[in-house]
């Protein structure tokens, strides 16, 4: 190119695994990184910027990332070719747990940053324009979420009518398979009137469902407006007072940390939707024990027991590991007893996967490929067996639908149930954001269908807000 070249903004394409929380934080860095003057692009050949934000709870997850970096460095390379310079940048947590070593098993990678440091990433950008080499992986999550910049109005809008909050990072649980506690820090929980004013923010720019997000979410704790010590049960009741917040969710919560506030406000607070996913990972004495889990498996059932009193329409799910070393064919059959006993909306299952410097990742009894697998299939079916039979059961049912975005057909919009099904309905764009009443008349693999009904004496769906229609 030659003459005067345009000063174009400059773009940046972040590609996230893992969980929800790494979600919210590549919205955040995006935020961050706009009032530097980066614009969000989908195509990573266009971008200048690359970022990472990675996931290292099982092996593959991991490994991903540095398949991934493969293809990047031919791209960069290409790039170079032409004149442009691309900066490949890893966060997250395998940047918090891998630190520079990323950087010398991928020498594509300029720029290394912990999932507690994403408020230095636009210094961190000028060292590397400067020709250094950026790695950051300290813990400082107070400052993190003090120093990002929050999301303006627009930023949350394009953003759709759901949003994630974090309120809780960090893990003092220290299960002996999983590598959160060492990537996400210690348990911190950010102040409750902080919560309040990000979720107004959301509310007024017409997000309609927000899902609090935690390691453990349900040990947030913190002072409220009326000067005493709350947990989630109390904030969830201040943030149910916020004018068009409809819907509120929170994951992923422990076991022991589901305190009788929490249990309450699933029985007094309509806005909290029926919906609860609390991983129990194993339903053997034995191996909850192996695991540190603190808990026995009855202890869960009189939890569950306690939470279906309160709410006895809530759809719970899980998560399970099936190969954690020692378990045995009894211990295997104790969790598949305990899910049929429990009956979950749905789960999500792995095999143990063996992370580097964990308790469990050296112990004696590592169980088998090959068994892992079988035990896997054998659960997963049951699962499925179970979540089909949860959402027939909706079939014939009228229930309240959040449409959230255009469906799989034209003409169709994608909506949510209160018990997060996917629901089709043939609806107008305009109905986005709005919640209306839906009969459900079928089954799909992946979701129900269904047709807005009228109420005599109430609308077809909530007025639309113009924010959100146009
Ligand atoms: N804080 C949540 C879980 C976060 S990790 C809790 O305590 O329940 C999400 C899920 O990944 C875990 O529930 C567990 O089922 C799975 N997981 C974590 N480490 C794993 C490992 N080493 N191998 C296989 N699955 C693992
Ligand atoms: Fe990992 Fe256990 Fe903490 Fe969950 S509670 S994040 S499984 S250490
Ligand atoms: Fe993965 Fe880190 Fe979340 S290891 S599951 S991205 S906390």
């Amino acid at each position: 190119m030659t003459g005067t070249q345009i000063q174009t903004k400059k773009r940046v394409f972040i590609k996230t695994y893992g969980c929800q929380m790494n979600v919210y934080d590549s919205d955040r860095m995006a935020d961050a990184l706009a009032s530097d003057g980066y614009e969000p692009t989908d195509s990573v050949e266009s971008a200048d910027l690359v970022l990472l934000n990675t996931c290292h709870i099982r092996e593959k997850a991991a490994e991903k990332v540095y398949s991934e970096l493969g293809r990047i460095r031919v791209m960069k390379e290409e790039a170079a070719r032409q004149g442009r310079q691309v900066t490949v940048g890893v966060t997250g947590c395998v940047a918090q747990a891998e630190g520079p070593e990323i950087a010398r098993r991928a020498p594509v990678v300029d720029l290394v940053v912990g999932p507690q440091s994403y408020q230095h990433l636009p210094k961190l950008l000028r060292e590397v324009a400067e020709g250094r080499r950026a790695v950051e992986t300290e813990f400082a999550i107070a400052e993190k979420f003090e120093q990002l910049p929050a999301a303006t109005r627009a930023q949350t809008r394009s953003r759709g009518v759901t949003a994630f909050l974090t309120i809780q990072e960090g893990c003092d649980k220290f299960c002996t398979f999983c590598v959160v506690p060492y990537t996400r820090g210690a348990e911190v929980s950010r102040p409750a009137e902080k919560i309040v004013e990000e979720a107004a923010r959301m509310a007024e720019a017409g997000v309609r469902e927000v899902t609090l997000l935690g390691q453990n979410v349900n040990a947030w704790h913190g002072v409220g407006s009326d000067g005493r010590e709350w947990g989630l049960g109390e904030l969830l009741f201040r943030l149910a007072e916020i004018p068009g917040l409809d819907r509120l969710r929170y994951t992923t919560s422990h076991p022991r940390d589901m305190d009788d506030a929490l249990i309450a406000a699933h029985r007094d607070l309509p806005a909290l939707m029926p919906y609860l996913h609390l991983p129990v990972q194993s339903g053997a004495d034995r191996i909850l024990a192996a695991m540190n889990r603190k808990h026995k498996a009855a202890d869960y059932l009189r939890l569950i027991d306690r939470i279906r009193d309160a709410r006895p329409d809530i759809a719970l799910s899980s998560d399970f590991i099936v190969g954690f070393p020692g378990e045995t064919d009894a211990d295997f059959e104790a969790t598949m007893k305990l899910i049929e006993t429990v009956g979950y909306a749905a789960a999500y299952s792995f095999k143990y996967s063996p992370r580097p410097g964990t308790p469990a990742a050296n112990r004696d009894g590592q169980v088998a490929e090959a068994l892992m697998q079988e035990r896997l299939l054998r659960l997963q079916k049951l699962v499925l067996d179970q979540q089909t039979a949860f959402n027939r059961s909706k079939v014939g049912t009228v229930m309240d639908v959040l449409f959230e975005k255009p469906g799989k057909r034209p003409g169709q919009l994608m909506g949510r149930s209160p018990f997060l099904q996917a629901v089709q309905v043939d609806a107008d764009q305009s109905r986005i954001g709005t919640i209306g009443r839906v009969s459900i008349s079928g089954l799909g693999a992946n979701s129900l269908f269904g047709e807005l009904v009228e109420i005599p004496g109430r609308p077809v769906a909530a007025p639309i807000p113009t924010e959100v229609a146009s």
